[in-house]
């Protein structure tokens, strides 16, 4: 199957694969998702083929406005409302009880379905036009970093799929946030863009997750995920980056890491910018393209205040937890 990429002027072609039950690939403010008709079994189906997905590990649905909610979930609480009201379009994914219209394999069998409204012109005309919930993982490869570009997504999914709509890079870069509504506390099951700070704007308490992979509270977080094809470490000082890099030289070594630590340590690799908002913007795409070229990426170990801490959670995945620091 060819692939095509394609921008706005695609739309209407997006629509029609869709209804047709194919599979097409859409920027998103958070990552770009791989999509079908979240009503279409078959379809959705085909999406843990094309990625080679456990079927255990449910997937999200996206709709294009707070009314199109009550047509993918069931007995949608109030304070789900307000959340949406305050946090969409946004990275900001929540678990309602699902709409019986919505088949198991979306969910993975589970009574529950995420569901978001994702913050990306592309992706907004797209589920408007189409006028149907759509259920899209990220569009990545299963247990590789998510895509955060269209290049990424041709990277993984080039003959698998007919068409890649892009939207450029994704502004936050990171997958969204997401929290579960169906249990007694609120809880994040996914930190993300949207932090626990911002949700009890809203809410009165939330439980956080506890910043350990071991947490098995969603289906999907028994899975490795977000690694690089190559060696990855976390390394906390400029110090420990140094030493690294000194005991073992002939390998290719990229550094991944903001301006201040970048320039410090001298070491090729790129730098992901200035704050810990360029980090969560850059991250994905700068793994990308160091694991072409690399037998170890080096990622700064990031600041765990506000979306530092949805930043660390996939570096520790990344990283599967190894962590260089001084002796
Ligand atoms: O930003 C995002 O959320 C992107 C874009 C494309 O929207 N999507 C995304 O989807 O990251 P995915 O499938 O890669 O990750 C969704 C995760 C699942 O791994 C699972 O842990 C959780 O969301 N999830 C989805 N539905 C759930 C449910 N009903 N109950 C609990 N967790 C759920
Ligand atoms: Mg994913």
């Amino acid at each position: 199957m060819d692939t095509i990429v394609g921008g706005i002027d695609h739309i209407d072609w997006a629509v029609e694969l869709l209804n047709r039950g194919e599979l097409v690939a859409f920027p998103t403010e958070t990552v770009y998702g791989l999509g079908a008709v979240a009503t279409d079994e078959e379809a959705v189906k085909s999406i843990f083929v094309a990625k080679g997905r456990p079927s255990d590990n449910p997937l999200i649905v996206h709709v294009s406005d707070v009314a199109s909610i009550d047509s993918v979930a069931r007995d949608v609480p109030e304070v789900a409302k307000r959340l949406f009201e305050r946090f969409s379009p946004g990275p900001l994914t929540i678990v309602l009880p699902k709409s019986y219209n919505i088949p198991d394999v979306v969910t993975a069998g589970l009574d529950t379905v995420g569901v978001r409204i994702p913050d990306h012109p592309l992706a907004l005309a797209l589920l408007a036009r189409l006028a149907k919930g759509v259920a899209a993982p990220s569009a990545n490869t299963s247990s590789r970093v998510s895509p955060s570009r269209a290049i990424d997504v041709y990277e993984d999914m080039c003959g698998k799929i007919p068409l890649i709509l892009d939207g450029g890079q994704c502004r936050v870069g990171i997958e969204s946030t997401v929290l579960d509504l169906t249990k007694e506390v609120p809880t994040i099951l996914r930190p993300g863009g949207i932090t626990a700070d911002m949700l009890l704007e809203v809410l009165p308490q939330v439980q956080t997750f506890s910043g350990e992979i071991k947490v098995a509270e969603a289906p999907g977080m028994k899975y490795k995920h977000y690694a690089p094809t190559c060696e990855c470490y976390l390394v906390k000082t400029v110090e420990a980056c140094k030493a690294y890099v000194e005991s073992c030289s002939g390998q290719r070594v990229s550094l991944l890491a903001m301006t201040d630590f970048f320039t410090a340590c001298g070491v090729p690799g790129i730098d992901l910018g200035a704050t810990i908002l360029d980090m969560e913007h850059n991250l994905f795409a700068a793994m990308r393209d160091a694991e072409k070229c690399s037998d170890t990426i080096l990622v700064q170990y990031p600041t765990s205040e506000g979306v530092g801490a949805s930043v660390l959670n996939r570096l520790i995945k990344s990283s599967a937890g190894k962590i260089l620091e001084d002796k």
